[in-house]
């Protein structure tokens, strides 16, 4: 029997993940999903699933450690891994944008500082329109540099909009919308053809099913 190891971007995206990996027939009993173990195999040992910070699963999946990733697109878009992408989840929807302190110019004069945890997609955006960034790269609460005047705008995600809100942030752009993606490894999916052939199928069908409830 093939094993399959997906790597999975621990956060807000795995719970939802897990569900949608266990409608997709992964047998997982209550324990497996609500202990800290980092690597449990599911009761068929057709799947093990490792549990990774979000950045890390195209790492994984890249290295050929895991076969399979489920990762968010913003992950994706950043750091741009040498990897299948052969389905979009339905889980995982979100925004990322440019952000500004309520009442904040839209436009300083000179150059825009922009704090963000995504430098390469704020460059690249700003860089497709020749606008001139500051980048102030920070690793989390990312509002927050706006909120202080650590930064003119920032470039963050938004699922709900609740952060922003809560904070005075408004939306100034929105750079792209994304969901969650299956990532495959390169060579896995040639030499575990069947198995993840299987995977991607049962993924789709449990999707189409509940979207039609
Ligand atoms: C993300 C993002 C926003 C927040 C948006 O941060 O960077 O701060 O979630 O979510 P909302 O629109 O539902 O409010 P995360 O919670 O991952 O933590 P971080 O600030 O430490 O990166």
């Amino acid at each position: 029997m093939t094993q399959l190891t997906i790597a999975i971007a621990k956060g807000r995206l795995q719970p939802k993940a897990l569900e949608l990996l266990m409608r997709a027939g992964v047998e997982l009993s209550r324990d497996a999903t609500s202990s800290r173990r980092l690597a449990i195999e599911d009761e068929s040992g057709r799947y093990r699933l490792i549990f990774v910070k979000p950045a890390d699963v195209p790492v994984y999946v890249e290295h050929g450690i895991a076969d399979c990733g489920i990762v968010g697109r913003d992950v994706l878009l950043e750091s741009d891994p040498d990897l299948l992408q052969p389905l979009s989840l339905d889980i995982g929807a979100c925004r990322i944008v440019v952000a500004a302190r309520n009442g904040a110019p839209e436009r300083q004069l000179g150059m825009l500082r922009l704090a963000t945890k995504y430098p390469r997609i704020a460059a690249r955006h700003f860089g497709a329109r020749g606008v001139a960034i500051d980048l102030i790269e920070l690793s989390g609460s990312v509002e927050l540099a706006s909120v202080l005047g650590l930064a003119d705008c920032i470039v963050d995600l938004v699922e709900t909009g609740k952060t922003l809100q809560e904070n005075g942030l408004r939306i100034l752009e929105v750079i792209t919308e994304l969901q969650a993606r299956l990532v495959v490894n390169r060579a896995s999916y040639q030499l575990k053809a069947e198995a993840i052939s299987e995977l991607i199928k049962s993924l789709e069908e449990s999707m189409e099913a509940s979207g039609s409830d």
